[in-house]
């Protein structure tokens, strides 16, 4: 039975490490944070898409184990990295994570260990940075004495019919024997693997494929202002075009961009490319226009109130939905932090309501909001209603009764829902 270690049990690391428990591999989960490794002990879950009856069973077989001892890395097969790769204070990638994991299990490293690198980054991490720490801390030689790789995840959190095993896997190796290995490796537990020629292109894969979806949120965010001026329907629009059936598919405007890849991930080739004298011009084009939302949806906010005779300051504002993503935990990078900023600035006070998240969470950007809770129940007592996720829960509300104005910012409140005073932003 070969043994994976998996490194950071986070959204990435811990579906993967259920994944190879249940494909029969003997699976070692390691992280820091010690009431990850409690909740796996204990058959709990703390991800709301990963159910305890999961890590519970696998636990129970013998085939899961939590630990915080990154040196046990020593029985491994293979290590996968699954660690965070967020931008510093300057908007630069912060490989800290990364190379701090490297060098903690260099010491420990067997030879022949396969070491696969999950953590989306830029082309040349794994076979420079992370290869350098990983040799001067073992004293092996990458390629020779141990193998390396580069896989990226492909996660689509929220989204009940994604299975880890289904997605296609890319995967790129140092040399054609660690690309065997990977290859073998993922073979055990995704259903299809896809071998590319180098770690690089497979690095360079991950962030097409985020830089896609950043650009294309952008264009319709653009098109909703234009269209919007225009007293063209966006949405109605998008419906539309949606039925060709080459040649389009449909991305969505929304109140800017959220959650852990999208906002950040593209910004970490635009670091990299500026080595080359390149410049990524879609990328910040892209980023101008995603980050600019929450003014325009503020501008609608304000515009809303003022046809009532009010002022943004002093209203009382209820905003619906704070994950970044709807019916998922998450509230990584969510433009509802940003609203709810920029909102206070004027002078509103604003509460939030969120089935998915009771109370705000401690996070290094938002620490001052830690621990304000969600409302419990959508009421009329407020100024202005404003729909930032598009939860089922909110699809499925009527507010056709309410007199109070909503700004839905995700065109999710069905037509036969909406009160009078309806605004889309
Ligand atoms: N969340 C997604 O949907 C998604 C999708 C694709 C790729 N990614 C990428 O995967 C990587 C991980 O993302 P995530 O969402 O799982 O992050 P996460 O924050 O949910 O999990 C990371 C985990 O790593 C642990 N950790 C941090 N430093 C560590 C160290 N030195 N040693 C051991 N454990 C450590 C943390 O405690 C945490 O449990 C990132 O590079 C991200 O960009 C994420």
């Amino acid at each position: 039975m070969q043994t994976v270690a998996v490194i950071g049990l986070g959204y990435v690391g811990l579906p993967l490490a259920l994944q190879f428990a249940r494909s029969g591999c003997r699976v070692l989960g390691l992280d820091i944070d010690p009431t990850k490794i409690d909740a796996i002990h204990n058959g709990r879950s703390y991800i709301a898409h990963v159910p305890a009856a999961d890590i519970a069973a696998q636990s129970a077989d013998g085939r899961l184990e939590a630990s915080a001892d990154l040196s046990r890395v020593s029985a491994a097969d293979a290590v996968i990295l699954c660690v965070p790769t967020p931008l510093d204070a300057h908007r630069e990638p912060d490989l800290r994570y990364v190379l701090d994991t490297g060098r903690a299990i260099a010491p420990h490293l067997a030879p022949g260990t396969l070491v696969v690198l999950e953590s989306t980054t830029y082309p040349g991490t794994t076979d420079t940075e992370l290869r350098a720490v990983l040799e001067q801390g073992s004293g092996l030689v990458a390629g020779k004495d141990f193998h390396l790789a580069f896989s990226p995840e492909r996660e689509d959190p929220g989204n009940p019919d994604s299975q880890v095993q289904a997605i296609p896997k890319v995967v790129g190796g140092l040399t054609p024997a660690c690309l065997e290995k990977a290859t073998a490796l993922y073979g055990k537990a995704i259903r299809t693997v896809v071998p590319v020629s180098s770690c690089r292109v497979a690095e360079a894969t991950k962030l097409l494929e985020n830089i896609f979806r950043s650009v294309n949120i952008a264009l319709v965010n653009e098109l909703k202002l234009v269209y919007g001026a225009m007293d063209i329907d966006i949405w109605e629009v998008i419906e539309a075009a949606k039925t060709k059936p080459f040649g389009y598919m449909p991305f969505y405007p929304g109140p800017g961009l959220g959650g852990h890849c999208i906002p950040i991930d593209p910004f970490y080739l635009t670091w990299k490319a500026r080595e080359y004298g390149m410049h990524t011009r879609f990328i910040e084009l892209a980023g101008e226009i995603n980050t600019a939302m929450p003014d325009h949806v503020v501008r609608v906010c304000t515009e809303a109130l003022n046809r009532e005779g009010k002022a943004v300051k002093g209203a009382r504002i209820l905003i619906l939905g704070l994950a970044y993503k709807a019916n998922v935990d998450d509230d990584r990078e969510s433009p509802t932090y940003k609203l709810i900023e920029k909102l206070e600035a004027l002078g509103a006070t604003v509460a939030y309501h969120d089935p998915h998240i009771p109370v705000i969470p401690k996070t290094r950007e938002h620490a001052q909001y830690a621990g304000r809770k969600s409302v419990d129940a959508i009421t009329a007592d407020h100024d202005l209603l404003l729909l930032a996720t598009a939860h089922e829960a909110y699809r499925k509300h009527d507010f056709s009764a309410f007199k109070t104005s909503l700004v839905d910012t995700r065109n999710a409140v069905a037509p036969q829902h909406r009160p009078e005073r309806y605004l889309r932003a």
